[in-house]
């Protein structure tokens, strides 16, 4: 794992969307792995800002979103279609026909499953995958605990994520239960892999993160220390519990 310092949440989105446009710009047909929730959002904003001003295209990009929620129509404002739209989607030119997003009204949520692992496998694999992390650790919605070979599935949601998402809803009453998302063994298969983290209150996830060593099912962040090419992009607060000493064996 690299690990990247950013001063703040801003420099955070400016390096993680500058590795991405250089990614599609060494790659016109490179596959992105995208991810929602508060943390990539200055991100999608920054991605938003080189294509208004020419300085990148994703025509020929292929997207797959890690997750959706399980009953949530896709024009339903809380939905993750929606989110990508708003965020990115309606502001670029990726081509419908381009971008995947778990269905999350699908009679058969297994065999969506499956498609859409082999939609994956269809497009070779994604080249960069975008992660946030859970308070608890989880990584797309692969809670604690979560098998690291699964694959696309299914999942439960934990109250504490179902709490940490009810900001957007309403009501505690009307944020989903379950939700489809890629599996650990998916995210790992991503050739690189972007871990963004910002705020006080992930300084606790990043430390596990950074200290732990041993990948534990228990704190699903941890199945990424097998991965040969991953960066976490972390800014000062996040980072605020890691010392130095903790992340010096890092480059
Ligand atoms: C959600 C998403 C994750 C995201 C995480 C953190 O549950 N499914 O993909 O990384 O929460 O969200 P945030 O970035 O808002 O802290």
């Amino acid at each position: 794992m690299k690990i990247l310092s950013a001063k703040n949440y801003e420099e955070m989105s400016m390096i993680a969307a500058r590795m991405i446009t250089e990614k599609v710009e060494a790659d016109p047909k490179a596959v992105l792995g995208f991810a929602t929730g508060g943390t990539p959002k200055g991100t999608y904003e920054k991605l938003v800002a080189a294509f208004k001003k020419g300085a990148v295209t994703f025509q020929q990009v292929t997207t797959f979103n890690l997750d959706e929620y399980v009953g949530l129509p896709p024009e339903h404002p809380n939905s993750y279609h929606t989110y990508m739209n708003e965020q990115l989607f309606n502001e670029t030119n990726i081509p419908v026909g381009q971008r995947f997003i778990p269905n999350g009204l699908a009679s058969d949520l297994q065999s969506e499953a499956a498609d859409y692992e082999k939609q994956i496998q269809a497009h070779d694999g994604i080249d960069l995958q975008l992660l946030g992390i859970g308070k608890n650790g989880h990584i797309g919605f692969n809670e604690p605990g979560t098998v690291f070979t699964q694959r696309t599935h299914r999942v439960a949601l934990t109250p504490s994520t179902r709490k940490a998402n009810a900001r957007y809803f309403e009501s505690m009453a009307e944020v989903p239960t379950h939700a489809l998302t890629m599996g650990i063994q998916t995210i790992l298969e991503s050739k690189e892999i972007l871990l963004l983290a910002a705020g006080r209150h992930k300084a606790e996830a990043v430390y596990r993160l950074i200290t732990g060593q041993q990948p534990d099912e228990q704190f699903p962040a941890s199945s990424l220390y097998s991965h040969p090419n991953l960066t976490l992009i972390a800014d000062e607060e996040a980072l605020s519990l890691a010392t130095t000493h903790d992340r010096s064996h890092f480059s």
